[in-house]
């Protein structure tokens, strides 16, 4: 009862509610916006003059040959969306993921190709290895079956770099070798892309959310899995700790991937370091939501929104996801 103003029977939380169904005064208490320009449109790019192939468990996601990948790019860039990040599937794999360095490598040439026609549309790229060796694994594997650490990040080092002088905006290392970071950017730094900003995957879980992407890049480990290299689903303090590592060597931006499963993680990352924080939302988060719309479980724009809200609510400045042009479409018709 001492809830109540005297003389009204409205209490003030019910007023709230009612006032907040008129837009403006919505608009206004809101916490959390959802912006267009707060997305990043993930793209799978391959070689071929003419290629658009499908990925069965990301309906509306295709692996795009380069042509078709600058006409995505456009679509992104139409809608709003201020960033893509680029994910190379190389046209042969080796033990020394040659293609991922390669001047003439598919993510090279796609930066150069978007870069030229849209100009304004930053370039992301995943700097990995395990799109491109043989074995899917992000490293160099030594003869006793563990990744070779150094080797790779020398590997590393000269992918992005080679990124960087087909020009593009940042480089992202997914990889979670030790050091990456630091690597990165001394190599940057020494060939005179001090200005090329590091996105770092610092807290990158060990998770089976990334099973339809490694559908999409083919790069599902041959033998043995990424849990030597990536983190265990259970340690949040864990990721702050690697967050702030790599903010002291050198990251611009740190991510924590994937997203819904790990708001907390988002959150601790976010207040702990004060660093500008990505989520990303990753392959089988999108799976889910889509599989459930497509058997008219979930109303998919509502469900959408309502995610991609959470985890900026969470803390993520920038959310990477595969919904990018679904919600840029959906939030102009808000
Ligand atoms: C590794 C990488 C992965 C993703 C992004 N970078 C997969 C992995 O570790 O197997 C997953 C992204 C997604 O699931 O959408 N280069």
């Amino acid at each position: 009862m001492a809830r109540g103003y005297p003389g009204t029977m409205a209490f003030p939380q019910t007023r709230l509610r009612r006032l907040r169904k008129t837009g403006v005064l919505r608009d206004l208490v809101r916490e959390t916006e959802l912006d267009v320009r707060d997305l990043v449109a993930p793209m799978f790019v391959v070689h071929g003059a003419d290629r658009r192939e499908p990925i069965a468990s990301m309906p509306g996601v295709e692996r795009l040959s380069i042509r078709h990948a600058v006409e995505e790019a456009a679509a992104v860039a139409a809608l709003g969306i201020p960033a893509v990040l680029l994910f190379g599937i190389p046209a042969a794999k080796d033990d020394q993921a040659s293609g991922a360095y390669d001047e003439e490598g598919v993510v090279q040439l796609a930066t150069r190709a978007i870069k030229e026609a849209h100009p304004d549309l930053l370039v992301i790229t995943d700097v990995c290895l395990c799109e491109y060796t043989s074995h899917g694994h992000c490293g160099v594997v030594r003869a006793d079956g563990e990744v070779d650490n150094d080797l790779t990040l020398e590997l590393l080092a000269r992918t992005a770099l080679s990124h960087a002088e087909a020009g593009a905006d940042a480089v992202a290392p997914s990889d979670m070798m030790d050091g990456r970071v630091g690597a990165l950017r001394a190599q940057l730094d020494a060939e005179g892309r001090s200005e090329t900003p590091i996105v770092a995957y610092s807290a990158k879980f060990a998770s089976a959310f990334y099973g339809p992407f490694r559908e999409a890049a083919d790069s599902t480990p041959a033998f043995g899995d990424r849990r030597g290299y990536q983190m265990d689903p259970a340690n949040a303090r864990e990721a702050v700790r690697e967050a702030r590592l790599d903010m002291e060597e050198g990251a611009d931006i740190v991510m924590v991937k994937p997203a819904l499963p790990y708001l907390d993680v988002i959150r601790r990352v976010k207040d702990e370091t004060g660093m500008p924080v990505a989520a990303y939302n990753v392959s089988g988060e999108y799976a889910m939501i889509k599989a459930a719309a497509a058997a008219g479980y979930l109303d998919e724009r509502a469900a959408v929104l309502e995610a991609l809200t959470g985890i900026r609510r969470a803390g993520a400045d920038i959310v990477i996801t595969y919904h990018a042009k679904d919600a840029a479409r959906w939030l102009q018709t808000q």
